[in-house]
């Protein structure tokens, strides 16, 4: 059986990614692609307890604690999940990844990126996305999105939400290749004509 492939989603709170995903696991079921659809933190099983925490819990936090969270779920989540689809044939849509935590934990919260990238390496075993779609927002329209209701993360504030945005910007212009900007102000029709027209420009 063919490997598969591996797609992530990334981009800042509100930023639409997530209704990007269910078009395109949509576009790719309608012709006849083998897909799966997933996320971190918390796909399942003990991830959905590490999501729980990380979103809902209310006392203190420390960053480092926060990333190495991110990064127990996302080991979890590459080896029961990930890996063993990619392994049999499917395309892996995942809704956040390694990126989320260079572009929060790296450039929000101000840990360093180098030993960032390191733990996430350990984290995916060396597995890397094949193609990863970065929505890009300004903050006011995020937060505007994101509306009243926000988690533990949502609510870090504007001026963390402007490094994380940047951070994001950062990681997209050392890996082009792999990583494509879409201006997700644009109506969910436009900005999905990009996505689709990446999609098959890497297909070739
Ligand atoms: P989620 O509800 O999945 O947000 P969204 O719908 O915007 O994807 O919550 C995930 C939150 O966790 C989001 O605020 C981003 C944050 N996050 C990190 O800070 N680091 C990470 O490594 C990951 C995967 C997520």
């Amino acid at each position: 059986m063919s490997k598969g492939m591996f797609i992530t989603f990334e981009g800042a709170d509100g930023c639409g990614k997530s209704t990007q995903l269910s078009l395109l696991n949509e576009y790719l079921a309608k012709n006849g692609f083998k897909v799966l659809v997933t996320r971190e933190p918390g796909a399942k099983g003990l991830g959905e307890r590490l999501r729980d925490i990380l979103l809902n819990y209310d006392g203190e936090v420390s960053n480092r604690c926060e990333s190495f969270l991110f990064l127990a779920d996302r080991a979890q989540h590459i080896d029961t999940i990930v890996k063993p689809a990619i392994e049999n044939g499917y395309i892996v849509l995942c809704d956040r990844h390694t990126d989320s935590t260079v572009a929060y934990q790296g450039y929000g919260r101000g840990l360093d990126i180098e030993r960032i990238n390191y733990l996430n390496d350990l984290a995916t075993d060396g597995l890397k996305p094949n193609l990863t779609f970065v929505f890009d927002v300004d903050v006011d329209t995020s937060m505007s999105r994101v509306g009243s209701q926000k988690d533990r993360m949502e609510s870090a504030g504007i001026e963390f939400f402007n490094k994380v945005r940047q951070g994001y910007l950062e990681i997209a212009k050392k890996e082009p290749d792999r990583v494509k900007v879409i201006d997700s102000t644009l109506p969910i029709e436009d900005v999905f004509e990009r996505v689709i027209s990446i999609f098959k420009t890497f297909l070739k």
